[in-house]
């Protein structure tokens, strides 16, 4: 075992209420691109800017344009969690983690087990009429084409945070509440670069923070250990 993996386990270890604090990096061992790496949704070409693409003005004037993007780029139906997901949900299971803060919509946190999920930016699982409310699983959303549908004629749009548009307050004070009451923050597979979700972690008191992520990331942490793995394969051998 390497030393950074003896050091993360010993804190592991001596902790009761981890959070864990993540983002698209989370994902791209299950294979879901994630936005700013050399791979990543952002250094593609698109006809529009995927950040464009992915606003609220750009929702409601263009949602031919935005549903073919969302539908190439956003879904990942086939994609299953990787050893970082596994793991998470086994520390809830054993009462050693209070929550997954995550920025990701592919729900593989829950596709592991896990079940305390705050999901700042939304799920692509869950989709509303925006004139009736009816809810739709992805599934049905998969089996549309273009724009999708409601039985009522109104447009579903997927319960998905887009630029522009704000975070929910529940989920918002439940993250800030479980990050002032743990004892050790992980964060993980996140450039740290959007907020307010990025500004959350100020509220994590401890001194056991931990980061994980490939590449540095954008504001200052004052870590106990930094991981520069893919955290997959961190977690595979924790
Ligand atoms: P980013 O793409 O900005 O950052 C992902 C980070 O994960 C990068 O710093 C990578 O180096 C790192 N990374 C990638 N694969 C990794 C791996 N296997 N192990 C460890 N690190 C890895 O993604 P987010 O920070 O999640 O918002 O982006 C935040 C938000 O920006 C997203 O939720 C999305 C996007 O615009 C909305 O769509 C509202």
């Amino acid at each position: 075992m390497t030393e950074p993996i003896k050091q993360l386990r010993e804190l592991v270890d001596q902790s009761e209420r981890i959070v864990f604090f993540g983002g698209a990096g989370v994902s791209t061992e299950s294979g879901i691109p994630d936005f700013r790496s050399t791979g990543g949704l952002y250094h593609q070409e698109w006809k529009y800017p995927p950040e464009e693409i992915l606003s609220h003005t750009f929702y409601k004037s263009n949602p031919e344009e935005f549903f073919r993007f969302y539908r190439a780029k956003m879904l990942a139906p086939d994609a299953r969690p990787n050893a970082a997901h596994r793991k998470l949900a086994e520390w809830e299971r054993q009462g050693k983690l209070t929550a997954v803060i995550t920025q990701n919509i592919d729900g593989l946190h829950q596709a592991a087990g896990s079940r305390n999920v705050l999901e700042l930016h939304g799920s692509v699982h869950r989709n509303h009429c925006e004139r009736c409310g009816k809810f739709y699983a992805l599934d049905e959303i998969l089996h549309t084409q273009g724009v999708p549908r409601c039985s009522c004629g109104g447009i579903i749009k997927p319960d998905v945070v887009l630029y522009e548009e704000g975070l929910d307050q529940d989920v918002l004070q439940a993250a800030v509440r479980a990050l002032m009451e743990a004892d050790m923050l992980i964060i993980g597979g996140t450039s740290l670069n959007v907020y307010p979700a990025a500004g959350l972690i100020s509220y994590y008191r401890g001194d056991r923070l931990v980061l994980i992520n490939k590449s540095p990331v954008g504001r200052d942490l004052d870590a106990r250990l930094v991981i520069t793995d893919p955290i997959g394969q961190v977690f595979s051998q924790l």
